[in-house]
């Protein structure tokens, strides 16, 4: 599971004089069928969210307002990304380090994922998640 697997999925948009809509269907538009919705909101200025790795959760990070950066990390390469779009969505695959940052003020951050949620998913130790990546 490499950072190569991590990419923008520009969803529909139909667009309206009324206002736009976007919409996601589990498998069409994403690679996953969606089982859990969450949500980071009022969020303070300067926070940082994330700071874990998932061993087989898949996931779709969208702006649904405002900005905010995600920092993905497969144990040898980094990238940063900027998301701004409700239209956009950043899937990260499994064993993929996450970090969220740079938060603009009024912004939400949404969350689709594969599976509900499990603690034993997580990799909480970048030490950790270090070792069981070199392990193959
Ligand atoms: P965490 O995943 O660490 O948040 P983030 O990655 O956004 O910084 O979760 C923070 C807390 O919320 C943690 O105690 C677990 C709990 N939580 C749930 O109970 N259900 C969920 O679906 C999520 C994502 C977190």
């Amino acid at each position: 599971m490499s950072l190569d697997r991590c990419r923008i999925i520009d969803l529909p948009k139909i667009s309206d004089p009324r206002g736009n809509l976007t919409f996601i269907e589990g498998e069409h538009q994403i690679p996953f069928a969606i089982q859990r919705v969450y949500y980071l909101y009022d969020v303070p200025g300067g926070s940082e969210r994330g700071g874990h790795a998932h061993n087989g959760l898949h996931q779709l990070i969208i702006a649904m307002s405002g900005s905010f950066d995600v920092i993905l990390d497969d144990g040898e390469k980094k990238k940063r990304i900027h998301l701004n779009r409700p239209y956009n969505g950043l899937y990260v695959c499994p064993m993929i380090w996450r970090a969220l940052d740079n938060f603009s003020s009024g912004s939400v951050c949404m969350v689709l994922a594969s599976n509900y949620y499990d603690e034993a998913d997580y990799y909480r130790d970048y030490a950790e998640f270090m070792k069981v990546r070199s392990q193959g």
